[in-house]
């Protein structure tokens, strides 16, 4: 990498973790209320463990200075009983002390948690309802950036690290800094003589802390990087769980998740090897720190520089002062990795601003109207010249300059070959994706995802060609009212009806409340397509596109596609229908030929079937 290209991604890190930080302090202010009460409070105890040393050698020497005053008074015997005097002022201000450092104590954990969970909570709602809003594009860019990896690894592990940063972490570097400077305040003013010994040992330490957070820093991307993509491998296992077994792949696949977590411990032991190096250097600094004032002080006390409560209350500082640099150290080193993490949030949380602005408009004619605007029902569905790749790369079109017209109470079929385009050509219409080039529109009104009619109906309700990727764990009815919530019972059930489900309901454990599992993994394949297309035909739409619905249906299910044709035909709706059953084709009124993405032949539907399969209409 050049000197400047380096310089450049210095740059762009740098504005990246300061913008990480922006979102971590916008999402901590709004808890303003329990952050000042958690701040004052660690406030107060900081300052009350600095003081507790202080008030425990005031309490020892002053009763003690009390207790030989008492006996130079006092007879030898009495003297030699009580032994020492309580200084009462010294032991309130001490209860005091420690009441007041008991309770701020209390509140700091208290409010730092509750604003650590509440953080971390509304970073989740945030980065799901994108994820929710992306296009599916951007998501299958991010499934193959390595450096997202699972999402719900983001989900749990990004955010929970993140919520932590300008509380629970920020606080403890707030405490370990405050016991660092008060000792070292301390420090001075007993004796600034010995401080000098005492600090001669810092830059040596400094340096080394530096090092050892370069290394861990870096140590920690790589290995949430691993884990998160070993959590990904894992989802995806167990998604597919039955391939895995199908194939008799457990054994490899269990081997290839220990590789992927061995690496990560690894890296985790190196990690272990720089956090005890740190934690043992700060040790032996302190240590040959406290030699060093020891060694120093019992001169600087013979020579009566100091007294001996002086140079007890100097080793004491130095000791907490140790202390105080290895835990903002360490603190400092959480705080790094959080911001990592707070880094692949916004990453997500800001998407929008860097790509995919303004592409509502990019394919927009000039003559649409928004897509806002609400729409009436019974008009014509128009694709115009459309070019589009999954890429975004204008060479490697799936759909090249393809048109196409619906109009209201049609029906058109489309027939193809494996990967000619047709599911494409779904995801387009529904909004999925957006074309490259030309327009989709309905009456003049480009269509999207956001498009909406006037009423309790939909523009365009797709039966998806893999119908587990449309299922819920949930119950039979809420599957179906997933297209329209707010539909009464009956309704979904006439929806059912119309979609032969029926038949086979009524034998489920609760027929209606059976919980189907995730993707309908507790019915058949017929069941399954039966359900989705209730619940097209339920969404009440003015185009209903079924992709290849009668792929798993039997001749009772086909019959659903039938009633659904007919039920478009009454009711002015358009119908486009993928499949290559010859008793669905023969329903249509067109029938388009999709070749490479381009449409090769449109023509009526009789003529074109005479010559795609002369045999059955003999
Ligand atoms: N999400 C995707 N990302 C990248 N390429 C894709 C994606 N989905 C489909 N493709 C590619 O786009 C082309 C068209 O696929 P499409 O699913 O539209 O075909 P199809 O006509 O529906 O085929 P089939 O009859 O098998 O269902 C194929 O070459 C396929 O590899
Ligand atoms: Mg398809």
């Amino acid at each position: 990498m050049s000197k400047e290209n380096e310089s450049n991604a210095k740059q762009m890190a740098k504005l990246k973790r300061k913008r990480a930080f922006a979102m971590l302090l916008e999402e901590t202010r709004k808890e303003f209320p329990a952050l000042a009460v958690g701040t004052a409070s660690l406030i107060a105890s900081s300052i009350s463990n600095a003081l507790l040393p202080v008030f425990l050698g005031n309490f020892y020497f002053e009763g003690q200075a009390q207790s030989s005053q008492s006996c130079s008074s006092a007879d030898s015997q009495t003297c030699s009983s009580s032994g020492y005097d309580v200084d009462n002022i010294a032991l309130m201000r001490l209860i005091a002390l420690v009441v007041c450092g008991g309770l701020s104590s209390f509140l700091r954990t208290t409010c730092l948690t509750r604003v650590e969970a509440r953080v971390t909570a509304r970073l989740r709602r945030r980065l799901f309802h994108k994820l929710m809003g992306l296009e599916l594009s951007h998501i299958d860019e991010l499934v193959k950036d390595e450096d997202v990896g699972s999402f719900n690894s983001m989900l749990i592990d990004d955010t929970a690290n993140a919520g932590k940063a300008l509380s629970m972490t920020f606080s403890s570097i707030i405490r370990s800094a405050v016991s660092f400077l008060y000792n070292t305040y301390a420090m001075i003013s007993i004796s600034p003589r010995l401080c000098m010994t005492s600090v001669v040992l810092a830059p040596v330490s400094a340096a080394g802390i530096m090092a050892l957070l370069k290394f861990k820093t870096k140590a920690r991307a790589k290995q949430r990087a691993l884990v998160s993509n070993a959590a990904s491998f894992a989802e995806e296992r167990f998604a597919n769980l039955a391939a895995v077994k199908l194939n008799k792949r457990e054994l490899d696949e269990s081997e290839k998740y220990g590789d992927m977590q061995d690496e990560a411990g690894e890296l985790d032991a190196r990690v272990s090897v720089a956090d005890g190096l740190f934690m043992g250097g700060i040790f032996w600094l302190t240590s040959a720190s406290l030699a060093a004032v020891v060694y120093q002080g019992r001169k600087e006390v013979t020579m009566g520089r100091l007294s001996s409560q002086g140079l007890s209350r100097f080793v004491v500082s130095t000791f907490l002062m140790g202390l105080g640099i290895s835990g903002v150290g360490r603190a400092r080193s959480q705080f790094t990795s959080q911001l990592i993490s707070a880094q692949h949030i916004h990453s997500i949380l800001s998407l929008d601003e860097e790509k995919g602005k303004g592409d509502d408009d990019d394919a927009a004619t000039s003559t649409a109207k928004t897509d806002e605007q609400e729409l009436s029902n019974g008009g014509v569905l128009k694709m115009e010249n459309i070019y589009f790749s999954y890429n975004g790369k204008d060479g490697e079109y799936v759909l090249k300059d393809l048109s196409l017209s619906l109009e209201p109470g049609r029906v058109m079929a489309l027939v193809g070959q494996n990967g000619a385009g047709k599911s494409t050509i779904v995801s387009l219409l529904a909004g999925l994706y957006k074309p490259n080039e030309g327009s989709i529109t309905y009456d003049g009104v480009v269509v999207s995802n956001k498009t909406t009619l006037k009423g309790r109906q939909a523009l365009i309700s797709v039966v998806q060609q893999e119908a587990t990727a449309s299922l819920f764990a949930l119950s039979v009815m809420d599957n179906i009212k997933y297209s329209r919530p707010d539909a009464s019972d009956e309704e979904a059930k006439e929806a059912a009806r119309l979609a032969n489900c029926e038949v086979f309901v009524g034998d489920l454990e609760g027929g209606y409340d059976y919980n189907i599992g995730r993707g309908g993994s507790r019915l058949s394949g017929g069941q399954r397509q039966r359900i989705c297309l209730a619940r097209a035909l339920l969404a009440n739409p003015t185009t209903l596109v079924l992709d290849e619905p009668a792929s798993q249906l039997d001749a009772e299910g086909g019959g659903a596609v039938e009633d659904a044709v007919n039920a478009c035909r009454e009711s002015n709706r358009s119908l486009l229908l993928i499949t290559h059953r010859a008793s669905s084709l023969k329903m249509a009124d067109s029938i388009l030929v999709l070749d490479s993405g381009k449409i090769v032949e449109e023509k009526d539907n009789a003529e074109v079937l005479k010559r795609l399969m002369p045999d059955l209409l003999e």
